[in-house]
């Protein structure tokens, strides 16, 4: 059976990553990369037992009314209400209903995109994926500037545009919004308690400035059927990054998935230092105990993924 054989080898594949020393684990032929479409589709098959990323990717209006009082899904002890405002911005539809690509990018923020000259490269492929609003105008030549779907968890809004507490705080945001056009904006937005307010003024300058892009709220469930996928492959997730999800969403819609700006490391193949995030001075925080991700798992996983043709993961030069 499919599902079992690509545990079986993710397995294998892991045990003998781990059993190879120093950093050849992370090492990966780009040169004689080949998609292997089989595998493509079985794991699209095997990740739709879990979730539909056509419907998962949002709620939809339909599905709650002003008012409505839901328990946030990662802290099911406390609720959040509803608004209007936050019920106005909900799709009618799934902003990925019926959309399918040939290739697509998922662009993580690691900074080993910097010095990539990856830009002309990411901004080649039909659907360009980013996550948390990451700059790009600056880092153009390594990141390219195409994005279609973009991610924003709550907590963008105090670390990248100064908790909206100046004028010109918001005046930035929405100038960062308004680059985006109809591109989709997705708000994890009922995960934790927590940034709550920051989802309300956002969608209070969406609403106020008219702005075109195409809000998406992730569905109930998304979490734990990502999770349960990984789990059922032997990747013991317990709270996937916004990459990792973004990457087990495009299964459903990309039949080439290539991703940049994965290298939860601190230091290249050559021991070069490399920054967390390529647009900011974030530090190395995930590798405590405290942290909800397991970002280097993840990692390994996707690298056994590009081994198998399953994906393209970039973690050197375009050329
Ligand atoms: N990423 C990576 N290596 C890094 C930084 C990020 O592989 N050094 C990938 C991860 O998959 C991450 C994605 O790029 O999820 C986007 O980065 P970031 O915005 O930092 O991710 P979040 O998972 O949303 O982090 P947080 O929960 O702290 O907001």
């Amino acid at each position: 059976d499919g599902e079992l054989s690509l545990s079986r080898s993710l397995v294998n594949s892991s045990d003998k990553i781990i059993r190879k020393a120093g950093s050849s684990i992370f090492q990966h032929n780009v040169e004689g990369w080949k998609i292997n479409s089989s595998l493509v589709l079985e794991i699209r098959k095997n990740i739709l037992r879990f979730l539909d990323a056509e419907r998962d990717v949002s709620v939809v209006k339909s599905s709650f009314k002003p008012g409505d009082v839901i328990h946030y899904v990662l802290d099911r002890r406390r609720t959040l209400n509803i608004s209007h405002d936050l019920h106005s911005l909900l799709p009618e539809v799934s902003p990925m209903k019926n959309r399918r690509f040939k290739t697509c990018a998922v662009v993580g923020n690691s900074g080993i995109l910097l010095d990539s000259e990856c830009g002309k490269e990411i901004d080649s492929h039909n659907f360009v994926i980013r996550c948390n609003l990451a700059p790009v105008v600056e880092f153009a030549a390594d990141v390219g500037t195409k994005s279609d779907f973009i991610t924003m968890n709550p907590s963008v809004v105090q670390r990248a545009f100064g908790g909206f507490r100046n004028e010109s705080d918001r005046e930035k945001f929405v100038h960062r919004l308004s680059m985006l056009n109809d591109s989709v904006l997705w708000i994890p937005a009922f995960m934790v308690k927590g940034g709550e307010k920051h989802v309300e003024w956002v969608n209070a300058l969406i609403l106020k400035n008219k702005l075109k892009v195409r809000t998406a709220y992730p569905s109930l469930r998304l979490i734990h059927a990502v999770r349960g996928y990984w789990l059922t492959n032997k990747v013991p997730i317990k709270r996937p990054s916004t990459g990792l999800l973004m990457y087990t969403l495009a299964t459903r819609f990309c039949d080439e998935i290539h991703l940049y700006g994965f290298w939860p490391f601190p230091k290249d193949l050559n021991g070069k230092a490399v920054k967390y995030h390529y647009y900011d001075d974030l530090k190395y925080r995930y590798f405590s105990n405290a942290s909800p991700h397991r970002m280097p798992l993840e990692f390994k996983t996707l690298n056994v993924l590009h081994n198998r043709g399953a994906l393209k993961l970039t973690t050197g030069k375009c050329v």
